[in-house]
């Protein structure tokens, strides 16, 4: 048993192996948050709430000046009735009022953990590896029953959140704001980390003090977005990769976020994550329920590598699913930066061929084999074969590849229509837009309205046909235009805010219904790159192409700051030609090579162009990357030196069993005057012997670990080191 419960004080202890999270029922039915942090026995009340008259703070009892929301350490806050903080929900009634008021109901607990209806997140296999504790609320007066589920992985140290309205009442009620969790803290000694970028410069790690007031990131652009994660970390001054206190929080959605932390007068700290309450919101007529996404929070004194380990273990492990989520991944190559739009099927079998001979093991045919597209204005949402360019068709081209003895994927950007497009010119009001406005265009694109069944039928039947047409075993799904004009056809005037989530909804859908039909089909996510690189979709595809940017030297920001949540099995990462495509750098293949082999490896260049002695050091590279592939895609991921704080990167990967280990070193510039360099693994057996593969050397794990090695340094910019070791029998 993992959830304690004092029934009579009504306090509710969730307890994990190294953790604690405790919450009561206090004065007057509301609910208190006590405490998150390291593990505890058992909480007998030693942090009992002190409470204060603090002047201006309004009082739902009128005798005692000292109890107000306004200060209470809450769960799930609301407004209206005295805490002028950040709320969780906000619901508008039909007499226009959005006061409500929400109060302990009744609790249930047990083994396992729910899905949630229509939404991904976290599962179980077997029910011993959660449990969960439902706190019921209630406000009497609108029959409004919130339920509040936490589920607690005990041996992961990880709860997961997420909470259903359900309208019992009479009258509608309007959802201004359902965040999926609110965590109050007692103190502001934190800093604040989070994720941002842009389309092809994803995952820059920011860490910033936090100060009274509003600190939040967000998206409003219709996915979760390359400029923002949906991420947020509370973490001490003094915690780095291995040391220090963390407190995570990832929500599992695709879509509009917001993540923020408040600051407020008395120094108390509140974390509030869930759907972006900007232009949302949804009509809940009686008998009907609404169910947030699920935010997974994650604490540790071991610092931020200890909190990605954590993640990544969960995510891969019960995140991700099916025929993939415990199967090597393939070696691919993509035809996109070798041939663009402009291509034939003879020249994609020539790429093909060599490919084999270097050991690629799948074909990846990227845009531009549907419709008319030769360029990115028109036939999204025509998803038959190009004559023009594949005139045998796309079962002739499948086969040609797969007699090579390769397999064979597709693209497809199965949520964007073009106004040059069969489809649109059958189904003009099928896409998202808003009556007598002119289109908004993005990428010479509209998103399709996947709020509408019938467009969600269509995709699932379009998409069902391509894969049943050919022996197709890949698919990487793109998206490449955020939202505007978010409006639907299909939906009444009061229920417009709900496009955004309702097309979430409609993508989850077809996602699982897709994913479902074709179990032995992998497939990768994309959005411009890593442009919706989040849990929500790994749920369903368990890869994502982390960035559009393949300059190996800005991947080593990109992956590592996306490593922070995501595991490294889940980041398509290529190696791409010289000069690279998107900042013109011109690196070492060796550099380029080892930088991609730390995710999903493969590449992205025409290899017919290559010298024979580049493609054979391909092949060396691919030879190497099958061998050590296991190690990546399932061992243990260490970040060693930082690429946002210095002129290098280090990184490891270390088998479960601590006896192989991989270690990749980075440096960007050559420098004269440079201090000698000396990179210290992580994660290994102090009383194992390693030996150096290549060199024969042999050393003690504590001497790897808190020695290190030193190697001489080359005289050129973005040079990289690579070192195998395995454990000395
Ligand atoms: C954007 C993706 O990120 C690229 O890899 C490529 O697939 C293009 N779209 C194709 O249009």
């Amino acid at each position: 048993m993992s959830i304690y419960i004092d029934d009579e004080h009504l306090i509710f202890h969730l307890k994990s192996k190294k953790t604690s999270y405790v919450m009561q029922v206090t004065k007057g039915g509301y609910l208190s948050h006590l405490y998150w942090g390291k593990g505890i026995k058992t909480y007998r009340g030693s942090n009992q709430i002190i409470y204060i008259d603090r002047v201006f703070s309004p009082n739902p009892d009128s005798s005692d000046r000292t109890f107000s929301l306004d200060t209470l350490p809450q769960e799930y806050p609301a407004y209206g009735n005295g805490d002028f903080r950040v709320p969780s929900y906000q619901i508008q009634q039909e007499n226009g009022s959005t006061v409500t008021d929400l109060r302990y109901k009744g609790h249930r607990s047990y083994r396992g953990k729910p899905k949630l209806k229509g939404l991904p997140s976290t599962y179980v296999e077997t029910d011993n590896e959660a449990e969960t504790l439902e706190l019921i609320m209630e406000d009497k007066l609108l029959g409004l029953i919130v339920t509040l589920t936490y589920s607690l992985y005990e041996e992961r140290d990880v709860i997961t959140r997420s909470v259903q309205f359900e309208n019992q009442g009479t009258q509608k009620m309007k959802l201004l704001r359902a965040l999926s969790a609110s965590v109050d803290f007692l103190d502001d000694e934190y800093e604040l980390m989070t994720l941002y970028g842009a389309a092809q410069n994803e995952k820059n790690i920011e860490r910033r003090k936090i100060v009274s007031g509003i600190q939040m990131v967000d998206s409003c652009r219709g996915a979760s977005s390359p400029q923002q994660a949906p991420f947020m970390a509370l973490v001490k001054k003094e915690t780095n990769e291995d040391h220090g206190e963390v407190y995570a929080f990832n929500l599992v959605y695709s879509g509009n976020f917001t993540a923020q932390v408040q600051v407020d007068p008395y120094r108390t700290t509140r974390v509030s994550i869930g759907i972006n309450p900007f232009d949302f919101s949804w009509l809940l007529e009686p008998g009907e329920a609404f169910q947030t996404p699920e935010v997974v929070m994650v604490y540790t004194t071991s610092g931020l590598g200890d909190m990605s380990r954590i993640y990544h273990e969960l995510y891969s492990q019960r995140l991700c699913r099916g025929t993939y989520r415990d199967t090597l991944r393939p070696i691919l190559i993509n035809n996109w930066e070798a041939t663009y739009f402009d291509f034939t099927a003879d020249q994609i079998e020539k790429i093909a061929t060599e490919a084999k001979e270097v050991g690629i093991e799948l074909f990846v045919l990227d845009d531009g084999w549907f419709g008319e597209r030769n360029d990115s204005k028109s036939s999204l949402g025509d998803w038959v074969v190009n004559t023009q360019k594949l005139p045998q068709g796309l079962f002739d081209l499948a086969n040609r590849v797969c007699n090579l003895g390769m397999a064979f994927g597709i693209w497809f950007e199965p949520e964007m229509v073009s106004i040059n497009s069969d489809l649109y010119r059958s189904h003009p009001d099928w896409c998202l837009h808003v009556p007598d406005r002119p289109h908004t265009l993005g990428r010479n694109q509209l998103v399709l309205d996947l709020s509408r069944q019938e467009v969600c039928d269509y995709l699932i039947q379009a998409l069902t046909d391509i894969l049943s047409s050919a022996p197709i075993t890949y698919v990487k799904w793109d998206m490449n235009r955020h939202m505007t004009d978010i409006g639907s056809s299909a939906l009444e005037p009061e229920r417009q805010r709900e496009t955004a989530h309702r097309y979430m909804l409609g993508l989850y859908k077809i996602m699982e219904e897709i994913t479902a039909a074709f179990p032995n089909v992998l497939f990768e996510s994309c959005s411009s790159g890593g442009g919706r690189f989040d849990a929500g979709m790994l749920y369903y595809m368990p890869q994502t192409w982390t960035s559009d940017n393949t300059d190996a030297i800005s991947r080593l920001k990109i992956q590592y700051g996306t490593s922070l949540v995501y595991p490294p099995i889940t980041m398509g990462a290529h190696v791409s030609s010289v000069p690279n495509h998107q900042v013109g750098r011109v690196t070492p293949l060796d550099t380029r090579g080892y930088v991609a082999m730390a995710g999903n490896f493969g590449y992205e260049l025409d290899l017919t162009k290559l010298t024979e002695q580049e493609k054979e050091s391909v092949k060396q590279q691919i030879a190497l990357y099958k061998e050590i592939r296991p190690l990546i895609q399932f061992g243990r991921f260490h970040r060693i030196v930082s690429p946002f704080d210095s002129n290098e990167a280090a990184w490891s990967f270390v088998s479960r069993d601590q006896t192989e280990v991989v270690l990749s070193y980075f440096t960007v510039l050559s420098q004269p005057a440079a201090p000698v360099q000396t990179v210290k693994c992580k994660g290994l057996n102090p009383e194992f012997i390693y030996k150096n593969i290549e060199t024969g050397e042999l050393f003690g794990g504590d001497e790897l670990m808190h020695v290190g090695l030193t190697f001489p340094r080359k005289k050129q910019d973005f040079t990289s080191r690579f070192w195998r070791f395995k454990k000395h029998e």
